[in-house]
This record gives C-alpha cells, sequence and structure tokens, in this order.
C-alpha cells in the first residue's frame, strides 16, 4: 500500500471541500471508526515487530497529515463564511432610533422646584418633617391644645397605636409642624432662638375628598423667624414669591383678618385677578387690582405673625424673637399657574395626563431674575 499515494489524494480531496458539511464528512471517511485510515491503524496489531516498524511511522505520520488537512480546510471554509457575513450584513445608523418611553415630571414637583428655587434666592432653605406625625407637633405645640376645636376642623386620620412617649399618632393634617421641629432643632442648637428662614414643601392628609379636595394634597409652609419681624415683611415676601412664580409684576395680595390658632395676628391673603377675553371666551387670570371692575379676589393662603405660644413651644424667647409663617397649597399654585380645573386628576396616574401637564425633566423651573436683586426683607 502506498501511504505516500493515500495521503496525497486526501490532502487534495479535503483540500476540494467546499462545506464545513463536506470536510465532515470526509473526516468520517479517514478517520471515523469505520474510515479507511482507522482500518490501516488496526492493521498494525496483526503485523509482525519488523512490519510495524516499518508501517507504524508511515500510518502514523499519513493520520496526522490527514487531521492537518481537515483542520485547515474547516478553519479556511469558516473564515471565508465570515467574510461573506461581514460583506453582506449591514446596519444603517441614518435611521431614526425606535422611540424609547420617557416619563415626564409631575407639575406637583415641578412647582416644588419652582418653590424652592425663588425662596432660595430670598435666603430661605428647605426643611422637611415627618409625614407619620404625633398630635404634640401637629396640634399642641401649635397652640392647639386636646379640646382646642380647630382640632376637629382638620379631617384627621388617626393611627389606632400610641406613638414613643404615648403621642397620639397621624398623618400630619398641614406642614405646620415642621415649623416647630425646625424651631427646636435651631433653638437647641444656639439656645435662645437663631434667626430662621425656611420652607417646608410636602404632603398632608385630611379625609376629604371632591373636586378640589384630595385625601392626600400638598402644601408648602413658610417660616421666618429674627429680631424685629413685623407683618410687612410677610406681605412683601408673599408678593416677591408671587410675582416671580406667576411671572407677572402686576400681582396684587390683599391681607384679611382671619384666625389660625398658631398665629396672631392672623391673615388670609387674597389675590386680585381680571376677567380677559380670548377667542375662545373669556378666562380668569391673576394679576391686577381685585377691586377694579371686571376683576376680584381670590383666596390664596393663610398666614400670620407666629403665635408667642408658638414661639416657646419651638424653645424661643417671645421677647426677643418674632416671626412670621405662612401656609400655601402647592396642588393649587400649580392649578393656577398651569391651568387644570380638577385636583383629582393630579393623582390618578392617567398616563395621558402625565404626558400633557408633566415636564420635561431637561425643564429649568422658573427662573427667578430680578428677585435676587431686591434686597431680602424680611428679617434684613
Ligand atoms: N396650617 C394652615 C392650614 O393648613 C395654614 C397656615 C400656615 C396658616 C401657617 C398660618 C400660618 O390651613
Amino acid at each position: 500500500m502506498d501511504h505516500a499515494a493515500l495521503q496525497a489524494e486526501a490532502v487534495q480531496r479535503i483540500a476540494a471541500a467546499e462545506t464545513p458539511d463536506a470536510v465532515e464528512a470526509l473526516r468520517v471517511e479517514f478517520l471515523g471508526k469505520q474510515g479507511s485510515i482507522s482500518g490501516l491503524l488496526k492493521t498494525l496489531g496483526a503485523m509482525s515487530a519488523d512490519e510495524r516498524q516499518s508501517a507504524g511511522p508511515r500510518i502514523h505520520a499519513l493520520r496526522e497529515a490527514v487531521t492537518a488537512a481537515l483542520a485547515a480546510r474547516k478553519g479556511a471554509l469558516q473564515g471565508a463564511a465570515m467574510e461573506a457575513r461581514l460583506a453582506a450584513e449591514r446596519i444603517d445608523l441614518t435611521l431614526p432610533a425606535p422611540a424609547a418611553p420617557r416619563g415626564s415630571v409631575h407639575p406637583v414637583s415641578q412647582v416644588m422646584d419652582e418653590l424652592a428655587e425663588i425662596f432660595a434666592d430670598l435666603g430661605f432653605a428647605v426643611a422637611t418633617g415627618p409625614e407619620i406625625e404625633d398630635d404634640w407637633h401637629n396640634f399642641t405645640a401649635l397652640n392647639m391644645p386636646e379640646s382646642h376645636p380647630a382640632r376637629a376642623m382638620h379631617d384627621t386620620f388617626y393611627f389606632p397605636d400610641a406613638g414613643p412617649e404615648g403621642r397620639r399618632m397621624l398623618l400630619r393634617t398641614h406642614t405646620s409642624p415642621v415649623q416647630i421641629r425646625t424651631m427646636l432643632k435651631a433653638a437647641k442648637a444656639s439656645p435662645g432662638g437663631a434667626p430662621l428662614r425656611i420652607i417646608a414643601p410636602g404632603r398632608v392628609y385630611r379625609s376629604d375628598s371632591d373636586a378640589t379636595h384630595t385625601p392626600m394634597f400638598h402644601q408648602v409652609e413658610g417660616l421666618v423667624i429674627d429680631r424685629g419681624i413685623h407683618l410687612g415683611h410677610l406681605k412683601w415676601t408673599l408678593e416677591t414669591f408671587l410675582k416671580a412664580f406667576f411671572e407677572r409684576d402686576d400681582i396684587v395680595l390683599r391681607l384679611r383678618p382671619s384666625y389660625f390658632p398658631f398665629t396672631e395676628p392672623s391673615v388670609e391673603v387674597d389675590v386680585g385677578w381680571q376677567e380677559v377675553k380670548g377667542p375662545n371666551g373669556s378666562r380668569r387670570m391673576l394679576g391686577g387690582d381685585g377691586d377694579a371692575p371686571g376683576h376680584g379676589w381670590m383666596e390664596l393662603l393663610g398666614s400670620g405673625m407666629v403665635n408667642v405660644r408658638v414661639l416657646e413651644a419651638g424653645g424661643y424667647d417671645p421677647s426677643e424673637w418674632q416671626g412670621f409663617a405662612f401656609g400655601i397649597g402647592v396642588d393649587r399654585l400649580a392649578m393656577l399657574k398651569y391651568g387644570m380645573d380638577d385636583l383629582r386628576a393630579f393623582f390618578d396616574g392617567d398616563a395621558r395626563w402625565l404626558a400633557h401637564y408633566g415636564f420635561s425633566a431637561f425643564d429649568q423651573p422658573t427662573l427667578s431674575a430680578g428677585v435676587g436683586a431686591i434686597s431680602t426683607g424680611a428679617g434684613a
């Protein structure tokens, strides 16, 4: 048997194989269990020692040459297949990418950002407190003792179990307990008190529900404590804030005597509006003197000078420190600025509503240009 001729023929057939399948078929034909070269290897056992010595190396060399040829051809065919694929496949990077669903910033978050921005320019820091409160911070320290009738007005959600220190636990009905928490912290850091300028935006809860009331809503509390603070500082601060927020210079405020247990005197603040005629009928716009013809007043927020008892509960000496406080509905501010008319839709999570009224994450909150240029009246 001429091993050299056998090898030449095998190598030539392998080189001529055109597909990986053809290469595999040749491997089976030569080296498989029933393969011809495997068959040759089996004959070695029956040979005499002399025969084996001369035939053995040649058969092994034959097997190695064929194995190498098979591997080389397989590699070449795989490489060619890859080349062909690379040449044929194309990604068109100029095609527009499919739209990725994008969320939006809720109007309440947007308005809270705007509030923080405007009040930061006036020197106010942002303070927070827990939504699960105790009745001491939510009521008692705010001059509403156990039997106070104003407690009943708040439609409070109470928890069945008492909290630490045996206090009754509740969902805070307003952001005013943050006044107490902030004062106590400041008075502790600097015994006797220290000037304070904070806003406290957040969620509040009352058992109430209709087109303008939801069981959860948002307020922003404002608190300034310093020496020589009076109602003029309150009015200037609110006016400056509302002008920046509504982006109108003609915001006119009216202060009406009112009552809150935690402020004395208390004032309800109204803002003037006017009837503006447009293509789809007329609508009310904020701005202008509410007493002018075709104008009116709208109740906007509650405020007043911090009650002496509240200053004391907060750790301040009222003979030295005075303050003003206010509380505004954040959802209401959003409705007035951005034109929604049903508060309940704020919390429905309807994607269409959110797409319409929501803001891009890239939107800047209302710029308070100009506000910073005016000297900060409050506490200055
Ligand atoms: N906490 C009051 C409310 O929820 C608002 C308020 C805050 C009034 C601060 C005066 C001062 O109605």
